[in-house]
């Protein structure tokens, strides 16, 4: 088995961003599958998250079970963070990411996109980033309904900036989480309509391999042409040439696609 893959189901390094009253890392810590080093942080600081009605004893329950526990980390920002300098994770899960009560879809648009650039830099090469968003929010059709795109969060687009792919998409249900109570943007302790949420899933894209060319000629009442094509293409310029043969047209447009070279005439 791949050792790789096997971390991502089991995995040891757990980063959470954005918790509110910390209740879902209390709930992940407690459920302990596979006993997973938890980080979880938040984006205010220490007296603002403290007033959130559970926040201190889900901390002190965090801390009991070992996990880190940091304040003020901005998602966006993950490298220059010094709390987590040096760490790379398998996971990392951003429940309900918000940018506050009157932020529109341009501005979630634009965090998801920070968030993506900056979980790049501290996710294991096979790690997977978790977004969980409310129905509608994602953009795909696994929202019911599918909002319009122009109206989501396009967070496919806004991972593929970061160059991560949606893998899956899972229904939330935050009931599975104990004690796990979610909360609105800053102190608001409010909750909000959670029904519907997906969680998803992203991995890493694997990188673009150059395209392997194979050398091509074909013959010309004056001389012949040689040229590269790339080896996938190079049946249907096959299939071209035995029409040519056959008595078909004499010889194809200047090739545009990419990665074939201009043809070089012989003499
Ligand atoms: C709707 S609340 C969800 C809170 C919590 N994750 C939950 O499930 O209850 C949105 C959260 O996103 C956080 N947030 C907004 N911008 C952030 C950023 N740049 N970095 C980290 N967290 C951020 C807010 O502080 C807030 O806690």
């Amino acid at each position: 088995m791949d050792p790789s893959s096997a971390a991502v189901r089991d995995p040891r390094d757990v980063l959470l961003l954005g918790e509110g009253n910390f209740s879902f890392a209390a709930a992940l810590c407690q459920a302990g599958g596979g006993s997973p080093r938890v980080t979880a942080t938040c984006y205010q600081a220490e007296e603002a998250v403290l007033q959130q009605e559970g926040a201190e004893e889900n901390i002190q329950l965090l801390r009991e079970h070992g996990a880190e526990v940091h304040f003020a980390v901005d998602s966006t920002r993950l490298g220059e963070c010094p709390a987590l300098a040096g760490q790379l994770f398998d996971h990392i899960i951003f429940n309900f990411p918000h940018c506050g009560r009157k932020a529109g879809v341009k501005r979630n648009r634009s965090l998801l996109a920070k968030f993506f650039l900056s979980c790049a830099q501290v996710l294991k090469d096979s790690g997977e980033v978790h977004v969980t968003l409310c129905n509608g929010q994602g953009g795909t059709p696994a929202d019911q309904p599918m909002r319009e795109w122009h109206n989501s969060w396009q967070a496919v687009a806004m991972a593929a900036e970061a160059g991560f792919i949606l893998s899956e998409i899972r229904p939330f249900d935050g009931a599975k989480y104990h004690g796990y109570r979610s909360t609105g943007y800053r102190s608001q302790d409010k909750t909000f309509h959670a029904e519907g949420a997906l969680t998803h899933v992203f991995t890493r894209s694997l990188p673009c391999a150059p395209p392997e060319s194979v050398q091509a000629e074909a013959r010309l009442a004056r001389g012949s042409v040689g040229f590269e094509v790339p080896e996938e293409l190079s049946h249907s310029f096959g299939r071209y040439w035995s029409r040519e043969r056959a008595g078909g047209p004499s010889w194809p447009p200047t090739p545009t696609l990419r990665g074939v070279s201009a043809p070089r005439f012989r003499k």
